[in-house]
């Protein structure tokens, strides 16, 4: 272990749709778990850049921007700066969070698509779409409203029926209508562009089989689809919003989103990184790349993205793709519609960042499986370990430095048995840690530092400096220095937290200055004036928890 801070590291997480607000689904599998491993590489003092994008194009976006009848340019520079806000309210800052329409991403897109036609892998083939009379245009199916076949329910989108769930197949609503003009739409032809995707089978088989740091769960079920068949991908759209087909015989028409936006890993990664043309290949290729996302974009990252980047023949295949599962709210699943949903605004409006970033990184796990965000077990959770294991130790350490000694750290005298065992705890705790977190199994991870903070627990109360007054500097002292410890092993889990530790201390800069390996070592000096010590985390009350809960309906 400890060799992922040699390397240069990329790091990218899912790109949201600029339509709608980011809510827990999307922080527990996508953005929380890369936030978690950039700061713990940061502290480690490697080199790596953490990046992310809003992903402006398809039809629905259209669709919304239409109907607050803005420019869908304006529109999702509205959503990505309401992004940047939420993401940077929780603490997940990446180097760069730019958007899958910027220049840079159009141009790389097209000369990946350039690229992949010259070697073979675009064909063109005629389809039948909607088309509006009226409106004179193509309809793609977001734009033809109908009803569904199934269960009836009138004015459904033609791709699939809210009610029932079921997704429906080119043609297949009943009486169909424009959703601009309400008028019945007719079927023309329409030359559409295809990505050969069937052609990449074998070699998508020999990457999956090779590469061990995928995780093997998902690697089973896609080597499944490819033994199925990989169907070839209409990757065009008959819109405006879209990045367009650089052939002229194509005017007016767009790429479909699942063609661009993956692209913008790279285009994002390089302009953040300052890096163009051939020393921008360089540096991707020179990196160890790591794409966060949660399962129900397996297919786009394990087969798309990586036949597309084999086609194109520049750019390396990703050495892992994190996956992480569904959360479930009270164990149902999170819906806009049937308002079963937080959103990080919402929450943050009860309860402080690092609350939802503790919960969530112990619920979740580095597999498939679905987390459950369960109110009474998130109090519960606050409570118990952030409140009553790490919270309490650290400020009966701090308070004893204040009321014993005028805030000044005591010099410790010769360390017992005990110091002696709790420092190896501390940097056990230290290098086990950081395995876990190198290994992605940040709810290990985090479990292991509880551990550690019990530890710390037991060492004070069993020193029980309050009636040990001989030895009473030395445990203050001691005491002082595992809070420190914590600090830093906190940090990349919970960095408000862990910044006011710190604070507390009396240090000033930052927990970050000091590195990760150093927090294993005595670093709080005898003398050093701390500052005020508070309770660093509030005990959730039934009434807290129950704002929520009632905003659920
Ligand atoms: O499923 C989604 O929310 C997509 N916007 C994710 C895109 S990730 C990427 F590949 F760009
Ligand atoms: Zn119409």
């Amino acid at each position: 272990m400890d060799e992922l801070s040699k390397e240069r590291v990329v790091i990218t997480a899912a790109l949201p749709y600029a339509y709608d607000d980011l809510h827990l689904g999307h922080i527990a599998s996508t953005h929380l778990p890369p936030d978690i491993l950039y700061r713990y590489l940061k502290l480690k003092g490697a080199e790596v850049i953490q990046v992310c994008a809003s992903d402006d194009f398809g039809t629905p976006i259209l669709i919304a921007a239409e109907k607050q009848g803005k420019d869908p340019r304006e529109y999702v520079a509205t959503w990505n700066a309401r992004f940047k806000e939420d993401l940077g309210r929780l603490g997940i800052v990446y180097d760069l969070f730019d958007s899958t329409s910027s220049k840079e991403n159009v141009e790389l897109v097209q000369s990946f698509f350039t690229k992949l036609n010259e070697n073979g892998y675009i064909f063109v083939s005629e389809v039948d779409q909607f088309y509006c009379e009226n409106d004179r245009k193509f309809l793609p199916d977001r734009y033809v409203k109908g009803t569904c076949p199934h269960c009836g329910t009138e004015e459904q989108y033609s791709d699939g029926c809210e009610n029932c769930g079921r997704t429906l197949q080119h043609g297949e609503i009943l009486s169909p209508h424009c959703s601009i003009c309400g008028r019945p739409p007719v079927m023309r032809k329409s030359t559409h562009y295809f990505f050969r995707l069937s052609a990449f089978s074998k070699q998508l088989e020999e990457w999956l089989r090779s590469n061990q740091g995928l995780q093997s769960d998902a690697k089973n079920y896609v080597l499944n689809w490819i033994k199925d068949g990989l169907q070839d991908w209409d990757i065009t759209r008959d819109i405006s919003w879209g990045v367009p087909i650089p052939l002229r015989e194509a005017e007016g028409k767009v790429l479909y989103g699942w063609f661009d936006n993956h692209l913008c890993y790279i285009t994002t990664a390089l302009k953040a990184a300052g890096k163009t043309g051939e020393e921008g290949k360089k540096y991707w290729n020179e990196s160890k790349v790591y794409h966060f996302i949660g399962k129900d974009i397996v297919y786009h990252h394990y087969l798309f993205l990586p036949s597309m980047r084999i086609g194109e023949g520049e750019y390396k295949l990703p050495d892992l793709i994190p996956t992480r599962g569904h959360l479930l709210l009270l164990g149902k699943k999170l819906s806009r519609s049937k308002k079963w949903m937080i959103t990080v605004r919402e929450f943050l409006e009860h309860f402080p960042p690092d609350y939802l970033r503790f919960y969530l990184t112990r619920i979740v796990p580095y597999t498939q499986a679905d987390a459950n965000f369960d109110l009474k077990e998130f109090g519960e959770k606050i409570n118990n370990e952030l409140v009553a294991n790490i919270g309490n130790f650290a400020y009966r350490a701090l308070v004893f430095v204040k009321n014993k000694h005028g805030g000044v750290v005591p010099q410790a005298g010769k360390p017992g048995k005990e110091e002696e065992d709790v420092l190896e705890e501390l940097s056990r705790a230290v290098a086990e840690t950081g395995a876990l977190i190198e290994e992605g199994h940040y709810d290990r991870a985090l479990r292991r530092v509880l551990d550690f903070s019990a530890k710390c627990n037991q060492y004070f109360q069993h020193k029980a400096p309050w009636e040990n007054l001989q030895e009473e500097p030395t445990t203050t002292n001691y005491a002082c220095n595992l809070v420190a410890g914590l600090a830093t092993l906190l940090n990349p889990f919970l960095p408000f937290s862990s910044a006011e530790l710190w604070r507390q201390l009396g240090f000033e800069g930052a927990v970050e200055d000091r590195g990760w390996d150093s927090a294993s070592g005595l670093r709080v000096e005898s003398g050093r004036k701390i500052g005020e010590p508070k309770p660093v985390f509030r005990k959730l009350e039934e009434k807290d928890l129950s704002s929520v809960s009632v905003q659920l309906g």
